[in-house]
């Protein structure tokens, strides 16, 4: 029978390279996104063993429905890719409480809902599973004017380590991906945002981002997606508690 994995935040960027992948690995893919029209749109691309669901990750009780809804249609959960994430720019001086709180909800409280659903239901259903989360290069070495989501990417890691340890007895592995520089949607607006502070154009923007890669190129959403089928796969078994930075070589640790 073939594996069930849940991809949040799958609708564009690294989430629906990441759906695509599982799905070619031969996993039926739920296509999690609060974004309903991209998420059907992603689902319908995959195929017929692909499905839309609909929650926002930084609420609890919706994550939890859309996790059931995905056990009930497709009998079974193995992998659960917490990808969702919001990257603002926020200068220090710019920081509310209410962004405060909107970032660190969904890029820490999706993966801790994703966590804590992943596991009640991999426990229900009397078997082990994979967890595999989304920090990033900001995740394991603090980047400039991102207060708030670089921050929010190094407790992800810590998140991972934790989880990685409580539930390694239950057949349960938990993991993460640190991207670099991808080619998607929230990077652009990166890219925008740090060419207008400067005056430039968003070429600029995302050429400052460029210059730090060893490999001199920005990544596709697809080199992600590898590692994460890898972490999703059988050949990842004996992992648990790590973060692969997979970025053309700019944090090396
Ligand atoms: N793009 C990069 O360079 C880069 C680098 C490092 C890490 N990452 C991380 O990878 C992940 C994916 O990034 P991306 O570049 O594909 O982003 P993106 O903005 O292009 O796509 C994110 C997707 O998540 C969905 N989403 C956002 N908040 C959500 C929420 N609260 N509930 C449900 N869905 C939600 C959006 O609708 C969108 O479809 C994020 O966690 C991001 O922090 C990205």
């Amino acid at each position: 029978m073939s594996k069930v994995a849940i991809v949040t935040g799958a609708g564009q960027g690294i989430g629906f390279a990441i759906a695509k992948r599982l799905y070619k690995d031969g996993f039926k893919v739920a296509v999690l996104d609060y974004n309903e029209e991209i998420a059907q749109k992603a689902a319908t691309a995959l195929g017929e063993d692909a499905i839309a669901v609909n929650a926002d990750v930084s609420n609890r009780d919706q994550v939890i429905a859309a996790f059931e809804a995905v056990v009930e249609k497709f009998g079974d959960l193995n992998v659960v890719v917490n990808n969702a994430g919001i990257a603002p720019t926020t200068p220090i001086e710019t920081i509310t409480p209410e962004l405060f709180h909107k970032v660190y909800d969904i890029n820490i409280g999706g993966v801790l809902w994703g966590t804590q659903t992943a596991t009640a239901i991999y426990r229900r259903l009397g078997h082990g599973g994979k967890i595999i989360n989304a920090t990033s290069q900001a995740g394991v070495v603090g980047n400039p004017n991102l207060m708030l989501y670089s921050s929010s990417k190094f407790a992800v890691r810590g998140m991972t380590q934790i989880a990685a340890r409580d539930l390694a007895e239950e057949g349960i592995t938990v993991n993460a991906y640190a991207p670099g520089i991808v080619k998607t949607p929230m990077m652009y607006d990166i890219a925008h945002q740090v060419g207008k502070n400067a005056g430039k154009d968003d070429e600029w923007g995302m050429q400052t981002f460029a210059k730090d890669i060893a490999m001199k190129r920005l990544s596709e959403p697809e080199d992600v997606a590898n590692v994460v089928g890898f972490l999703a796969g059988p050949d990842s078994n004996y992992i648990t508690g790590q973060t692969i930075i997979v970025d053309g070589g700019m944090q090396f640790h």
